[in-house]
Order: structure tokens, then sequence, then C-alpha cells
């Protein structure tokens, strides 16, 4: 095997190893980069709801509660103020999404999805979890949710969630007996659910990956080819002609010029090595010619 494709097996195999493990640990670090991004603005979104439910909460319905037996203002809910806050924001960004999904909702529009049911039992059967986040794929692209427990924790809850006769009349003459009832203190009756859309981080870390590698493959070609050309110049064509001349030279045949002694690397304290053994060489056998 030539000292050429030698040199180049050993540089692709490291460049294969280094290309894989390179690839691996930046593909893996961007993804990460990409979710925990996605993540933190959905975590971002779901304190909006939570600042729009204390909002509605401590500033508008104190104001309203005096007349909430003659007309019902959903508006004074919380969680009618944060879903509709959150369903204007869809208007710039259609694939975010904020809901307060139950199990078995006031208002038929927070009925959970079949996904959206399963965080709520996983909710329900596991009191210490404050948090599930995962992602989903849909026909507008991946996306990240993160859900919150929604547990009955205040005994005021229960005046329009316990049963229709203890709730507000006018309440009931909006939303009817059947539904939003029969919630219990600390059930956990629903999940708030924020998704927030992937596609474009992801496509941006892809895209980043797909730089960073061909520009890593780029620079390994110039060095490729600069190490090859420079194997060339400074050993294998020199060595070349030494080995050539010293087979001329070992049949007797002085007539070869001397080498050139340029430069000062091993190859050209060979060549003069090479010279001063011709001319030893050359006058030994002119010794014994003579
Ligand atoms: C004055 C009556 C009233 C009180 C008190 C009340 N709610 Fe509600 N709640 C409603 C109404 C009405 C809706 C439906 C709003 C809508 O149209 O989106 C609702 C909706 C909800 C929803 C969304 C799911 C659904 O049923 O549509 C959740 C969750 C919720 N309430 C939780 C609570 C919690 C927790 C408390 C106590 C902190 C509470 N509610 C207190 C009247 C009330």
């Amino acid at each position: 095997m030539g000292l050429r494709l030698k040199f180049n097996l050993v540089l692709l195999a490291v460049f294969l190893a280094g290309f894989a493990v390179t690839g691996y640990v930046s593909r893996t670090l961007l993804d990460r980069h990409a979710r925990e991004q996605v993540l933190g603005e959905a975590r971002l979104l779901m304190e909006a709801a939570l600042a729009v439910r204390a909002y509605t909460v401590d500033q508008v319905r104190p104001h309203l509660v005096g007349q909430m037996d003659k007309v019902f203002l959903p508006q004074t809910v919380p969680a009618f103020a944060a879903t509709e806050t959150l369903q204007h924001l869809r208007r710039n960004y259609a694939n975010y999404a904020y809901k307060e999904a139950t199990l078995n909702p006031t208002n038929l529009r927070d009925r959970p999805a079949d996904w959206e049911a399963d965080l709520i039992h996983s909710f329900r059967n596991r009191a210490e979890q404050k948090e599930i986040s995962g992602e989903r794929d849909t026909p507008t692209g991946r996306l990240l949710y993160v859900a919150h427990p929604i547990r009955i924790e205040s005994p005021a809850c229960l005046q329009c969630h316990s049963t229709p006769d203890v709730a507000p009349p006018s309440m009931i003459r909006i939303y009817g007996p059947a539904n939003g009832f029969g919630w219990k203190l600390n059930e956990v009756v629903g999940a708030q659910v924020v998704s927030v859309p992937m596609s474009v981080p992801l496509e941006n870390a892809a895209q980043a990956f797909r730089t960073f590698m061909v520009s890593l493959a780029a620079v390994f070609a110039v060095v490729f080819v600069v190490l090859n050309l420079l194997l060339s110049w400074l050993i294998i064509r020199p060595v070349t002609r030494l080995s050539a001349a010293a087979d001329k030279v070992s049949t007797g045949d002085f007539e070869q010029p001397e080498f050139p002694e340029k430069g000062g690397d091993e190859v050209a304290v060979l060549a003069s090595s090479f010279n001063r053994m011709r001319r030893s060489l050359e006058k030994a056998m002119q010794m014994i010619d003579g």
C-alpha cells in the first residue's frame, strides 16, 4: 500500500468518525435548544393566561357582582376571560392555542379532546404532578403542549359548579342546569392546555445543522486537498526520485546529476546524505578500478 493511500485512508477514517460524532452532538444540542425555546414560549403563554385570570378576579369581577342576579356576565368568569383573550392572539399566531379543557364543562367549547382527557386523567391519578409537557403531530405541523391541572381549591367555586340550585339563576338561564356541576372540593376537574407550534424553530435548527455540516465537509475537503499536495511535493515526489537515483547508482550508473539540497527538512537531509554516499561509492569504485 502506497504512502498516499495509507495517509488518505487514515485521514478519511478520522474525518468520518469526527463527522459522525460532531453531527450527532450538534444535532442533539440544536434540537434540544429548539425544544427549550418552544417550551419557554408555551410557559410564557400559560403565565399570560394566569395573569388574565387574576386580572379578571381582582379588577373586573368586583365591579360587576352587584348586578349579576339580573344579567350573568361571562366576562367576569376567569376561565372565560383567559380563553377569550388568548383566542384573540390566534388572529396573528394561528397555531398557538389555549384551552381550559374540562371533563364536565359549563361551556361545551371547553370539552376536552381525547388526548386532553388523557392529560386530565393523569393529573387526577397523580396529585403531585404539576405540569405535563409533550409533543403532538397535527395536520398543521408538530405542536408542543404544556398542561397544568385545574383543581378546585376554594369553596367559592362550588357556588356555580356544585349543584344548579345554589348557582345564580341568571347563570342557569344562559348555561342551563346540565353541564359544569357536580365538581368537588380539591378535585382536579380539568387542565389548562397551551399549544405552541414547533415547525419554525425545528426548521431553523435543521437549517443551522445543514449549514454547519456542509461547512465542516468543505473544511475537510480543503484540508484533504492541501495535505495531499504537500504530501506529493514534499515527500512522495522527492522520495520517488531519490529511490530511482539509488536504483541507477546501485547498478553502477554514476551519470546521474547530484540531488539539489534545497531546504532544511528531513528529505533535504536525506538528499545530502545520499549525495555524500554516492560520492564515496564513486570514489571507492574508482579506487577499485584504478
Ligand atoms: C359566578 C359563578 C362562577 C364561579 C363562582 C366560578 N365559576 Fe367557573 N365558570 C362559570 C361559568 C359561567 C363558566 C363558563 C364560562 C364560559 O362561557 O366560558 C365557568 C367556566 C369554568 C371553567 C372552564 C370550563 C368550563 O366549565 O367551561 C373552569 C375550569 C372553571 N370555571 C373553574 C372555576 C374555578 C376553579 C372556580 C373557583 C376559583 C370557579 N370556576 C368559580 C361560573 C363560575
